[in-house]
């Protein structure tokens, strides 16, 4: 009988929280709806104190999210944690997660602490946190780089104060495979009440290496995983969820472990947080790159047409992936759009369903055929589109050609008023772009820009990916059209609407 692996996702908190992806609430609720449906067991919805933003977003999950636990972060420190807990007090399943490192090197140089004194913070946090809630994570941070004889006093200390989950986090990815198992089976040797918890682990991925150390920690007794969507995080990312979950899956003769995932979500999953945070998943990336089902070589084809078990270790559908599949084209009607979004994991209500149709059927005049990648992109660009926007696009002009001068004439809608504006610019989404300030009156910095081809054709849709950055701050939009530079003007529009909405919280 296989043992079962938890899975705990921080995508919404070590993901977020990294340059460039930041979320709003709306968006954090799409991802944890997501995450909901594929059934993972923690959802680590964000840090409550790090930002009224993050507190919101986690609330707003702890109302919403009924079968996952939802977890906050906080420091060992009073404050912290009872702003962990007001954010997530509302959730059917809450979970604090609390922490503080353990290095010598963070203890002295960051926290200016001796061990007695982070080991004495860090069982008072515990019983703080207990006085709130039952389900208590702790994590030594930069536990790898740890005296493996203070972290077993620490473990054994929090577990004594109510820590129901205990997590080793290799917070800069440092430690090699071998070398992080030992450490697992020695804490779960050395700590005594060590059955009264959870042993969990946490990896970074700096030395390529946070998956390679996650299995490792299964193999020596980790039981919660903690990983992310894509593998996003601080710097090189986290351990990846769909690397852990297929291995495990796929290979379930060698570890005789399962999960609760539900795989067929992994795909859709995948494709929102890249298209919500702007990262692009790279064509190579195990289990959900584009090539990462694609045969290219002859001998491989030849193999695969005869059976795709020669070249094939895993089903492109077990991930909720239908590749080259011609899905619907523009006479398809409504019950068969409604079956195949519910074949890839979409139940919609009525409205959205009615809303996502009227946008199929113009994406359908525009292109013949429709694949699954292209449901996908468009369900993930309906499902956000709840928050009401500040300006509204109403048209584009664009005049340009390779001896004028670019010059683009826009129409915005704001509060039931129309403004129209006009600009050159070197090249036409310069122009557009250029309008589009001279309207909005905003002065940003455009920090990224790119277009890619979300399927394959002349016909192609583009997905249109803009980051401007005030202030510090950077606010991401994304936009998809079969006309590019339609997709661009969007795209730039959202992230003033983020930006100007962000301007208007913070008033
Ligand atoms: O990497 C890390 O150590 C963390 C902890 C807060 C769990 O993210
Ligand atoms: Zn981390």
């Amino acid at each position: 009988m296989s043992e079962k692996i938890f899975i705990f996702d921080t995508t919404l908190r070590d993901g977020e929280q990294c340059p460039g992806a930041s979320l709003n609430t709306n968006e954090k609720l799409e991802v944890a709806r997501y995450l909901e449906k594929m059934e993972v067991d923690v959802i680590e919805a964000g840090f409550p104190i790090s930002s009224p933003g993050d507190f919101e977003g986690v609330e707003t999950i702890a109302k919403n999210i009924k079968n996952s636990t939802i977890a906050g972060l906080c420091r060992a420190v009073e404050q912290d944690i009872k702003c962990a807990w007001d954010a997530i007090k509302l959730a059917r399943k809450p979970r604090i997660h609390t922490f503080i490192a353990t290095s010598p090197i963070h203890m002295k140089l960051k926290l200016e602490k001796s061990p007695q004194e982070v080991l004495e913070q860090a069982v008072q946090a515990v019983k703080i946190a207990k006085s709130y809630c039952p389900d208590i994570e702790f994590s030594a941070e930069d536990a790898s780089r740890s005296d493996p004889e203070f972290l077993y006093t620490i473990f054994e200390e929090v577990i004594r104060a109510g820590a129901t989950i205990i997590n080793i986090p290799d917070t800069v990815g440092y430690s090699q495979p071998t070398e992080f198992g030992h450490l697992i089976k020695d804490i779960k040797k050395n700590v005594p009440n060590i059955s009264q918890a959870v042993v969990s682990v946490h990896c970074h991925n700096d030395l390529g290496l946070a998956v390679a150390n996650s299995m490792e920690a299964i193999n020596n007794g980790a039981r919660q995983i903690e990983c992310t969507i894509n593998g996003i995080g601080e710097r090189a990312g986290n351990a990846s969820l769909e690397e852990i979950v297929m291995a495990l899956h796929t290979r379930e003769d060698f570890y005789n472990m399962t999960t609760n995932i539900n795989t067929r979500y992994i795909y859709p999953t995948s494709r929102l947080v890249s298209r919500l945070t702007g990262f692009v998943v790279q064509p190579n990336k195990a289990i959900v790159g584009r090539n990462a089902f694609a045969h290219e070589a002859g001998i491989h084809q030849a193999g695969i047409l005869k059976d795709a078990s020669t070249y094939e270790i895993m089903k492109p559908q077990t991930i909720g992936l239908e590749s080259n599949q011609l899905v619907l084209g523009k006479h398809s009607g409504r019950n068969a759009f409604k079956n195949r979004l519910s074949e890839l994991g979409y139940t919609l209500d009525k409205e959205k369903l009615n809303k996502s149709f009227e946008q199929f059927k113009q994406l359908a005049d525009k292109k013949k055929e429709i694949y699954s990648e292209d449901l996908v992109a468009l369900m993930s660009e309906v499902l956000v589109e709840d928050m009401k926007d500040i300006y509204e696009l109403r048209y584009f002009h664009i005049n340009t050609g390779n001896s004028i001068l670019p010059t683009a004439t826009v129409s915005l809608v704001k509060g039931g008023d129309i403004y129209e504006d006009a600009a050159c610019g070197d090249g036409p989404v310069d122009a557009v772009f250029n309008a589009i300030d001279r309207i909005t009156g905003v002065k940003v910095k455009l920090s990224d820009y790119y277009i890619k081809a979300l399927t394959r054709g002349k016909d192609a849709q583009g997905e249109a990916v803009v980051e401007i950055k005030d202030n510090g701050n950077s606010f991401v939009g994304r936009s998809i059209s079969t006309d590019t530079l339609e997709a661009s003007t969007k795209a730039y529009l959202k992230a003033i609407n983020k930006m100007l909405s962000r301007q208007l919280k913070c008033k």
